[in-house]
């Protein structure tokens, strides 16, 4: 969990800044008279010829200053992509044909998806674990050529032991990726604990309000982010600019926004650990994310999300507005997933205000 980063802005101050700082600072345009302060959102499908850009598909400023801003804050270089599944689909891309791929029994249900269509279509054999068993992980990884890791789960929230399963996948010869995407780079550095690859939902955190649909892979080595920027412009997964100029305007205040969502969740965890029509709470310890286990199965978890007004019954998560949402209503989620579990994803809003709508709710479900 450390907070200190380093960025390659042009300022004077040498030593590692901390993540609130890098999140504020780098990325900006040159401080130059007349320059914006902003990066500006640069439209453009194609460029002047014979510089580092030439097309529009092979790269653009808006994304690079969001790219540059998310790598210093993983500790490594960023790629963009049009959303977390286009960045989750280069990454699997990148297995050769036939290969062992140990991933999640609990991911979020679109990588798991992709890792089925991928083995049923004969691209790859997908051998899925509990993430939280590191044994049971490590003992996958013999043949294995990508261990997935999604740490915290969704939205079952187990934590992987990265450092410990990255040793042992190295040992096998396997590359290690972890999904980081409920945990934000101000709470896990997957980089540091030895993983090779990081994916982001930047939809979600790092955004931050629900109004954008954006991807990426973080990596240290240059070979394998050429590799990635290859896929990427020969595929065409990119990033739109809007998009990418929202994301990061969003990253600049994740600190904030993550800090109170995460005192908001804490307060929620302790209070919905007295409620008797609340039979499991789950919460990993940090973060926003809690999923709770209702004792009346899926009629009381569909009743609930009836029966809010501020917290909002929708998919997705990491924006400022609570919402909340029964994960069985999607036939893709895995049986292993209670019937009544319900996904909360704690906003910024009054923690007061939030308990007496959710303690209310609860109240009509008993
Ligand atoms: C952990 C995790 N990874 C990846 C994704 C996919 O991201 P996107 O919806 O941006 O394609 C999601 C979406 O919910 C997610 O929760």
């Amino acid at each position: 969990m450390a907070e200190k980063t380093e960025h390659g802005s042009s300022s004077a101050v040498s030593s590692p800044l901390s993540a609130a700082t890098t999140a504020v600072t780098a990325g900006r345009p040159p401080r130059e008279p007349d320059q914006p302060l902003n990066t500006p959102i640069t439209m453009a499908s194609t460029y002047g010829a014979t510089g580092d850009l030439e097309y529009g598909r092979y790269g653009n400023p808006t994304w690079a200053a969001f790219e540059e801003v998310l790598g210093a804050l993983e500790g490594g270089r960023c790629l963009t992509f049009s959303s977390g599944l286009a960045a989750v689909a280069t990454v699997l891309d990148l297995v050769g044909q036939g290969a062992t791929v140990v991933g999640p029994r609990h991911a979020y249900n679109g990588t798991v998806m992709q890792l089925g269509d991928l083995e049923t279509r004969g691209r790859l054999r997908a051998r899925l674990v509990d993430v939280s068993d590191t044994a049971a992980v490590i003992a996958a990884c013999d043949d294995a050529a990508l261990v997935w890791l999604e740490s915290p789960t969704n939205p079952a929230l187990e934590v992987a032991d990265i450092g410990t399963i990255a040793r042992a996948a190295h040992q096998a010869g396997a590359y290690v990726v972890v999904d980081s995407t409920f945990a934000t780079p101000l709470r896990q550095r997957p980089l540091e604990l030895g993983a090779d690859l990081v994916v982001h939902s930047a939809t979600k955190y790092l955004s931050g309000h629900g109004d954008t649909m954006l991807g990426a892979v973080i990596v240290q080595d240059d070979q394998l982010y050429d590799v990635l920027k290859g896929r990427r412009d020969l595929v065409g997964a990119i990033p739109g600019t809007l998009e990418s100029w929202l994301a990061l305007r969003g990253l600049r205040t994740l600190h904030l926004r993550l800090e109170r969502a995460e005192t908001n969740a804490q307060t929620l965890v302790e209070r919905l650990r007295g409620r008797a029509a609340v039979t499991e709470v789950r919460y990993p310890g940090f973060g926003a994310i809690v999923s709770i286990v209702l004792a009346g199965g899926a009629e009381a978890g569909d009743l609930l999300v009836r029966s809010t007004s501020l917290w909002v019954h929708a998919t997705s998560l990491g924006g400022v507005e609570s919402t909340f949402e029964r994960r069985r209503r999607w036939s893709s989620e895995p049986a292993t997933i209670p019937d009544g579990l319900v996904r909360l994803s704690v906003g910024v809003e009054d923690v007061e205000d939030l308990w007496r709508d959710l303690s209310g709710a609860l109240d009509e479900v008993m």
